[in-house]
């Protein structure tokens, strides 16, 4: 597929394309990409096969209805090359992604398929305001994860000076940050402000560095630790969301004027919203989960991948294609504690509310007797944490204790402690939550 190079104004001629353009590209591409999956992938077609349904029968796009859904059951079947629908010599690239449990999810990418994936995420840089006058600071992990090389090729494709830097080495990407002067930084939200932690350590200000903007994905935060970051390091933060099984990062991305969720890039990827529990599909603006077919992709066609990750679907604002909300969390991320459903980022949202604290924290569950018990342990903020007391800590502890219990339902015991005790991820997903209960 030939990269679609941006018009007079900056984007793309899709970008602004009207809905019923945009439509009409959708269905030509979903009826390409339902028969390349039919006819060279053994797995589809026996799928498609046992659900008595053809390619044919996609008239329109409601019908992707009709067609089954693909789990990660389907990767792990197939495990590593069983989804593959090219010839493993038209395979340029293969990454990985660790799942919490056995093996790991292969995903494969043909030629195109690495110029298309660059293309989405060079459009997302350019949503977040980006430009080929910019220095990146591509801090996402280098490897099987998506993130770092994925971002790469955008930022190279977008015509910006990238600096691979992967995760860690928390105070080379502070001299980095200091001495190359990059004005944007990707990573994960939560390793930002780690890296923020480590300017403060350096006696480093806000204003001394030259970054701008930030765009952060692969793990799920809130519109409060947005608002934490941006303070902490004077730059806009603009969320990305993506996943290996799809492509990698840049499915979807926000645009630096508006923040008000990611765009989803829908001439690629074509989203649904279902129930998890009926598996039925539900209208835009009702909160469900995450549905995926790739359109145009090569190697790996993903029919209806269900994703887990729960949202909703919006309104185009700064460009027609639809926006998903912020991804609340993980069908399989829900914590469920003494009957109550608790997400981390419910947990987060209500820490975030007290002035003191940060977004460091960790949730430990546990089993006491017959009884679920939840330990959430926090941080005070840095700046403040030689002037909070352990009285103090205490004291905030049980008032964010309180709006828990009144907000979520659920009673957690509250750990105020002080800068630093909780340990960091310092490569990959931060780890929010450690679940002690017998299985
Ligand atoms: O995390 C790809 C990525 C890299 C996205 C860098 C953004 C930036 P996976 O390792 O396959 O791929 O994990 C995908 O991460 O299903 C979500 O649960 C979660 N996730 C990714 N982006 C976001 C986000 C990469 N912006 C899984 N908000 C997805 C919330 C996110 N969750």
């Amino acid at each position: 597929m030939k990269m679609e190079t941006p018009g007079p104004t900056g984007l793309e001629a899709i970008e602004t394309a009207s809905r019923d353009e945009l439509q009409a590209v959708q269905l030509q591409r979903m009826q390409w990409s339902l028969q390349h999956a039919y006819d060279n992938v053994p797995h589809y077609r026996a799928k498609f096969d046992r659900a008595g349904v053809h390619p044919r029968d996609l008239k329109e796009l409601a019908d992707l209805a009709k067609f089954p859904y693909t789990t990660k059951a389907d990767l792990r079947e197939t495990y590593p090359y069983g989804l593959f629908a090219v010839p493993m010599r038209d395979v340029v690239r293969v990454h990985a992604s660790s799942g919490t449990t056995g093996r790991p999810t292969v995903v494969g990418y043909t030629k195109n398929d690495i110029a298309m994936w660059a293309g989405v995420m060079a459009r997302s840089m350019r949503a977040a305001g980006v430009t080929p006058d910019d220095i990146i600071l591509n801090s996402y992990g280098y490897g099987l994860f998506t993130g770092g090389l994925g971002a790469h090729n955008g930022g190279e494709a977008l015509g910006a000076t990238v600096i691979p830097m992967s995760g860690g080495q928390t105070e080379k990407q502070v001299q980095v940050i200091r001495d190359f002067r990059p004005t944007v930084l990707l990573c994960t939200p939560s390793y930002s402000l780690t890296i923020a932690d480590e300017l403060l350590r350096q006696g480093l200000q806000r204003g001394d560095t030259a970054l701008r903007v930030g765009i952060f994905g692969a793990e799920p935060w809130t519109n409060e630790m947005r608002r934490e970051i941006e303070a902490r390091l004077g730059i806009d933060a603009v969320d990305v969301y993506g996943l290996s099984e799809v492509i990698g990062p840049g499915v979807a991305c926000e645009c630096v004027e508006t923040k008000d969720g990611p765009h989803i890039w829908e001439d690629h990827f074509y989203p649904e919203i279902i129930d998890p529990d009926s598996g039925k599909v539900l209208p835009d603006g009702a909160d469900g989960e995450l549905v995926f077919t790739s359109l145009t992709k090569e190697a790996l066609p993903m029919i209806r991948y269900r994703t887990r990750d729960l949202t909703r679907l919006l309104p185009g604002t700064a460009r027609s294609m639809r926006r998903m909300g912020k991804i609340t969390g993980r069908s399989d991320d829900m914590l469920i504690i003494r009957g109550v459903n608790v997400f981390p980022t419910q947990i987060e949202e209500v820490l975030l509310k007290n002035p003191n604290l940060c977004a460091q924290y960790q949730l430990q569950v546990s089993r006491d007797g017959h009884l679920d018990k939840l330990d959430v342990y926090v941080e005070v903020k840095p700046e403040l944490s030689a002037r909070i007391a352990s009285a103090q800590r205490e004291q905030i502890g049980r008032e964010v204790a309180h709006h828990i219990k009144s907000l979520i339902g659920v009673t957690a015991e509250l750990h105020v402690v002080e800068t630093e005790k909780i340990e960091r991820t310092l490569v990959g997903k931060a780890k929010r939550v450690i679940d002690r209960r017998p299985k």
